[in-house]
């Protein structure tokens, strides 16, 4: 039976990346009863160096995103990753069956080391721990932006691995594709490259929890080009396009709609339309995080529950496995 996995990390703000990537397609499994679970991997947080009272707020800033956005933990199963200790175990027996060489090759560990003179060897780990999340839901889909790509594709080799050595164990994962325009939503600095938390600069983003000024003011600065007319073209001109893509998400208009009505601005006054529809858009969002926001103690209870029913799954294939590897003697 196909099962959906996902993952976010509770590092800073959600932006609308993550949000038209991965959430708002997670809410779309919810609605179709998917059997969805979901996790906040707070163990891929830590593999750069954070602060333990940030990372703390976070989880808990999350949580009540996650549940504001709308994700119903009564028709999903949402918890925090360090709280199901099987996570840490299976990629430990998956980091047996990696190798250095092929981990080394993925784009994000070469773009997040590039800069490190004494590079952490969680971060080298990191997708192995990746590939344990989902495998050990035995998941057959996995809903991630266009970036994770690679990242599903080592699951799958090492699925492979395991069952080809071990004996069949793991349902192939597949990535869950959405659609083209939101699986990568550009920087709103630099559209060549992702919208990303820890993109410095906070004008390249916008996020969830930023005030309508914030909002209006860096679409109003964010980088398009010389031509004046709105057009949608992500090839030739991929910062214009990138706002029709979240006004059209935003309004549920498509871009030839978008564009006709903005067939008498220039792109500077388009800004401003696109900006105040964004604004709209997030406004009652904004408003249910902050209710969840007031209540730790609601949230702690989901985070408590979604963590036992994760565990419970979890230690079957985990048992399994080790049964597999003969690390539990049989007599
Ligand atoms: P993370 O926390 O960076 O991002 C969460 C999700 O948001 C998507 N995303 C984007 N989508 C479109 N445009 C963007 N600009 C954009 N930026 C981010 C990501 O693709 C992702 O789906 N390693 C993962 C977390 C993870 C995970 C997992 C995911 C850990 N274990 C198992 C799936 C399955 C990560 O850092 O995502």
């Amino acid at each position: 039976p196909p099962r959906v996995f996902s993952g976010i990390q509770p590092t800073g703000s959600i932006h609308l990346g993550n949000y038209l990537g991965a959430i708002s397609q997670w809410i779309k499994l919810q609605d179709q009863n998917e059997d969805l679970i979901l996790s906040i991997v707070d163990l891929h947080s830590i593999t750069l160096p954070h602060d333990p009272k940030k990372l703390s707020r976070n989880i808990l800033e999350l949580t009540a995103t996650l549940l504001g956005c709308g994700l119903d933990p009564s028709k999903v199963i949402l918890f925090q990753q360090s709280m199901v200790s099987a996570h840490t175990e299976l990629c430990w027996c998956l980091g047996c069956i990696s190798t250095m060489a092929r981990l080394a090759h993925l784009p994000q560990y070469k773009e997040k080391s590039a800069n490190l003179k004494n590079i952490p060897l969680g971060l080298f780990v990191y997708p192995v721990l990746q590939a344990a999340d989902i495998l050990l839901y035995k998941a057959t889909h996995v809903p991630v932006g266009e970036d994770q790509l690679q990242h599903i594709q080592l699951c799958q080799e090492l699925a492979k691995i395991f069952n080809n050595r071990f004996g069949q164990t793991f349902p192939m994962p597949h990535t869950l594709k959405i659609s083209n325009e939101y699986s990568r939503i550009k920087s709103l600095r630099d559209p060549l490259k992702k919208m990303s938390k820890s993109d410095p600069d906070e004008k390249s983003r916008i996020c969830l929890t930023d005030t309508p000024d914030t909002i209006v003011r860096n679409i109003k600065k964010a980088v398009t080009d010389f031509t004046s007319e709105v057009t949608f073209d992500p090839e030739n001109r991929p910062g214009v396009s990138n706002l029709i893509s979240i006004h059209s998400f935003a309004t549920g208009k498509t871009v030839e709609q978008i564009c006709k009505e903005a067939e008498h601005l220039d792109t500077g006054r388009y800004k401003f339309v696109a900006a105040d529809a964004i604004v709209a858009y997030i406004k009652p969002i904004q408003e249910s995080i902050a209710q969840y926001l007031d209540d730790k103690g609601y949230l702690l209870s989901v985070l408590a529950e979604g963590g036992e029913k994760a565990s419970e799954i979890a230690e079957v294939t985990l048992k399994e496995v080790h049964n597999k590897l003969g690390l539990r003697v049989k007599y």
